[in-house]
């Protein structure tokens, strides 16, 4: 193995980055590494993503509003999660792939749970779950771990409770809700999830959740002192109409994409697409 002269001379196959794993996430906090993470809905986004070096790549739910056009992410079913998963699988080699438990999948019961994580992972590939909610969850993702599943949480602003919340608001701005936000990270932290996103809670109880608890967190609208990141790729592509305070554009691809399509549309218009280079002659 390895010898240039036993196997005929040939080089050692190149390495890749390494593959990152649920505790490599982990590891990554004690190692004062910030985890980069981007959600991906398709197999091509996913493969750029992951070969630009991301940690940790979600199938989010996320994908009903800006997939599917739903106002909110409450009516993607378990069905387009494990869909979007399998196609999101095959462009992923090097970061985490963690699939969002959509609403419904995981409130009636631990087994209900069990049955559609098992969906997620063997059809869609998935290599971790990612379920919003504090300590009601504590038994099912309790369940979840101890079969050997890795399990991602989720407090602040958990979008399926957009009805319960009224809107898309700051969470955890009053006492009483950082205490049960501080309470959650605890509660799960002890169920043993690998890591938990804080979404959109302020700045100074972002910091006091990560440096007190000894998963990572992963922040979204949350501040700088989260031990990752992670935002919807379409909103820091600059896809879709709306503008958020908290997602930096990277690209203005709607801009982008809209000026290309044009082009497109006046080159046929004009006879000057395709041209001669680009067509067949027998
Ligand atoms: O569904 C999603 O995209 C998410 C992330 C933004 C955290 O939950």
């Amino acid at each position: 193995m390895g010898n240039n002269k036993a196997d005929g001379g040939k080089k050692p196959a190149k390495k890749g980055p390494r593959k990152i794993t649920a505790p490599g996430i982990i590891r990554m906090k004690a190692e004062g590494r910030k985890i980069a993470a981007l959600t991906a809905y398709d197999a091509t986004f996913a493969a750029i993503e992951d070969a630009a070096g991301l940690d940790l790549i979600l199938v989010g739910d996320s994908a009903a509003m800006v997939i599917a056009g739903h106002p909110d992410t409450l009516s993607i079913s378990l069905d387009e999660m494990v869909y979007l998963t399998k196609w999101v699988s095959r462009g992923v080699k090097h970061a985490l792939l963690v699939s969002d438990m959509p609403f419904g999948s995981f409130q009636v019961s631990p087994e209900q749970t069990i049955e559609a994580v098992v969906r997620l992972m063997k059809e869609g590939r998935a290599e971790a779950v990612k379920i919003e909610g504090g300590e009601p969850m504590v038994e099912t993702i309790s369940r979840l771990t101890s079969l050997g599943i890795p399990v991602m949480g989720h407090l602040g602003l958990t979008p399926q409770s957009v009805h319960a919340f009224g809107g898309y608001g700051l969470r955890g701005a009053e006492e009483a809700e950082a205490e049960r936000i501080r309470r959650d990270a605890f509660a799960l932290q002890e169920a043993g999830v690998f890591s938990i996103v804080l979404e959109k809670i302020p700045v100074d109880l972002a910091k006091e959740v990560s440096e007190t608890i000894r998963i990572p967190t992963i922040g979204i609208a949350s501040g700088p002192y989260c031990d990752g990141q992670i935002l919807v790729a379409y909103d820091m592509l600059g896809l879709g109409p709306q503008k958020f305070k908290f997602a930096r554009r990277y690209l203005e691809g709607t801009d982008l994409v809209g000026k290309a399509v044009a082009k497109y549309v006046e080159d046929i218009r004009s006879g000057d697409f395709p041209s001669d280079d680009e067509s067949f002659h027998s």
